[in-house]
């Protein structure tokens, strides 16, 4: 029998009571104010929700579309096409860890999974310590200093040809409460 309708995956749930501040409010009312469709401040909510909640649960996502007068269909079908928007609380860091193209031809993929067994991570990408996840992704725009990683959507870090790279240049880093240092894209010169 056919079926009539499509069974998404639905976020985990929790039973914290969302809302935003005036000051959050007010960065969101600024988003709006550049649109002329107000659902056009869609993502940068979203954004400011993830900072706020630390990811996006059904409720977070509900909060959006309320604030936005959106419906909760249309806020959650951008929420779960970004894979930067996160739909689950797995671990309170991120490391999203490129084995595309250039990141896999030179290794990406072992250090990958590397990481993964230094660190006992489950099937999930959780460490057994629970302090950080990861996962494989696609193309970080940095092919140049390939492998590369990007640290909690906010810092990408570069030429991670090791566990012991990962340690030194990334978990070092989060150990410490901090995010690793910022570096532009160190381009290689070609005569
Ligand atoms: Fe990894 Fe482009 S393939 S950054």
């Amino acid at each position: 029998m056919a079926k009539d309708r499509i069974e998404y995956p639905m976020p985990q749930e929790d039973d914290k009571e969302y809302s935003f501040t005036e000051a959050e409010l007010k960065e969101i009312e600024k988003h709006k104010s550049k649109y002329p469709d107000k659902r056009s401040a869609v993502m940068p909510t979203l954004w400011i929700a993830q900072e706020k909640f630390g990811w996006l649960s059904q409720k977070a996502i509900k909060l959006v579309a309320d604030t936005l007068e959106l419906p909760y269909a249309e806020v959650y079908g951008v929420a779960t096409f970004y894979t930067m928007y996160l739909k689950e609380d797995k671990a309170p860091n991120l490391i999203d860890f490129c084995t595309c193209f250039t990141c896999g031809e030179v290794g990406g993929k072992e250090v990958y999974e590397s990481i993964k067994k230094e660190h006992k991570c489950n099937k999930d990408g959780v460490s057994e310590d629970g302090f950080f996840w990861i996962r494989e992704a696609e193309c970080l725009g940095a092919c140049d200093s390939a492998p590369v990683a990007q640290v909690n959507n906010k810092r990408t870090v570069f030429n991670i040809n090791s566990v012991e790279d990962f340690n030194e240049k990334i978990l070092k880093y989060l150990k410490n409460g901090e995010l690793p240092p910022f570096e532009s894209v160190p381009l290689k010169n070609v005569d």
